[in-house]
């Protein structure tokens, strides 16, 4: 069942275009965004003043990347919190408040008591769920549907991305909703979407060189993450699949706290991996960006720098340069994620791991 691939979280990173474009199916009529498994409407959507993302581990990551798009996109606030967290404390919550919980499994315990917190203050739940008829979502007010696709690997690949790729659609559908954009605009965001999969397509064909790093770094007694703006997210994914995966002391940092304490840990060698922004698109970063990477450089980090194609300004303070597809800032994570998948997947196979069931972990966390 592994099709071909040594294992199924090797099959899983390889199918992400195809979870990307099946959670995106069927959500444009070619004039809204339908979230038609969803059972809150517009007309609820419409009063919402205020948004939670609740999640674990990895959902919660994509939790973080949807606040920037959400935010963005219908001027509403949106607060991300670890369910873990939300569900002891006191949240304030009402009738307008929109909880998402985003979970792949739908069991997650803390998500689920997250929900339960939630609607006893009687917030309205969507939950971003990719598992049919589980737990969370049969406790919501309505459901979003990821679609992709059973993940049998204990790392989340595939259903991140899915999650992601949902999240996003949560935005739109709020931005429809209130009015915050045009339906051809949020058109032309859909269209934009629907471009992803060929460009994790087109991700997934670049990563020979990753894998060849992954094998070089796998002695390296820890490795550092930095980004900023959504590749802040994807740097704490990135480290948190190195962590699970290769049992290596990993820490995602956004690189504006650098000088707040995380810098005094750079030294000769230690490979740090660098999220950059678009020099086009978000020139100001792109520069603080740029200048974090040489100031980590010249204290001997070895820098490994995502960067977009095309963006020459990076290479010479690179040890080794990623380049992956332009794609809009805000989808960036979509492509972004993966070279980081695929570096720790290869790390933890070179240390002689097992990638598909790390040693302490299980697949759905369903006791606290
Ligand atoms: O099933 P869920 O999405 O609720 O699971 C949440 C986390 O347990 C999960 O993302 C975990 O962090 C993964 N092992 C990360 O790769």
């Amino acid at each position: 069942e592994k099709g071909g691939y040594p294992t199924f979280m090797d099959k899983e990173i390889a199918e992400q275009p195809a979870a990307v474009r099946q959670t995106l199916q069927g959500h444009f009529d070619g004039l809204r965004i339908v979230l038609d498994e969803q059972r809150l409407g517009e007309d609820e959507l419409r009063t919402v003043d205020k948004v939670f993302v609740v999640a674990c581990g990895s959902a919660f990551h994509s939790g973080l990347v949807a606040k920037y798009a959400i935010e963005h996109w219908t001027r509403l606030p949106v607060e991300v919190e670890l369910a873990s967290e939300f569900r002891y404390r006191d949240p304030v919550l009402d009738r307008d408040t929109l909880v998402v919980a985003v979970s792949q499994s739908g069991e997650t315990a803390d998500t689920l008591e997250a929900v339960r917190h939630a609607r006893r203050q009687r917030a309205r739940v969507l939950a971003v769920c990719n598992t049919n008829g589980s737990q969370i979502p049969r406790e919501s007010d309505g459901v979003l549907y990821t679609h992709a696709g059973p993940e049998v690997g204990v790392a989340s690949t595939k259903a991140f991305l899915a999650q992601v790729t949902a999240n996003y659609l949560v935005g739109l559908a709020l931005a429809q909703a209130r009015g915050t954009k045009y339906p051809d605009e949020v058109a032309r965001e859909f269209a934009t979407l629907q471009e992803m999969p060929a460009a994790v397509e087109q991700t997934l064909e670049l990563m020979d060189p990753v894998r060849e790093l992954g094998r070089e770094i796998g002695g390296s007694r820890a490795v550092l993450f930095l980004g900023r703006h959504v590749g802040y997210p994807v740097a704490l994914e990135g480290a948190l699949k190195l962590k699970e995966l290769a049992y290596m002391h990993a820490e995602g940092f956004a690189a504006g706290e650098l000088k707040h304490g995380p810098i005094a840990l750079i030294e000769e060698g230690l490979p740090v991996v660098v999220v950059t922004p678009s020099p086009k698109s978000m020139p100001l970063l792109h520069a603080k960006l740029l200048s974090n990477i040489r100031e980590i450089q010249a204290r001997g980090a070895r820098t490994i720098v995502i960067s977009e194609e095309g963006d020459d300004t990076v290479a010479p303070f690179a040890d080794v340069l990623v380049s992956l597809p332009r794609v809009p800032s805000l989808l960036q994570p979509l492509v972004a994620t993966v070279p980081l998948q695929v570096l720790a997947a290869e790390i933890a196979r070179s240390r002689g791991y097992d990638i598909d069931k790390p040693r302490n972990l299980a697949k759905s966390v369903t006791v606290e």
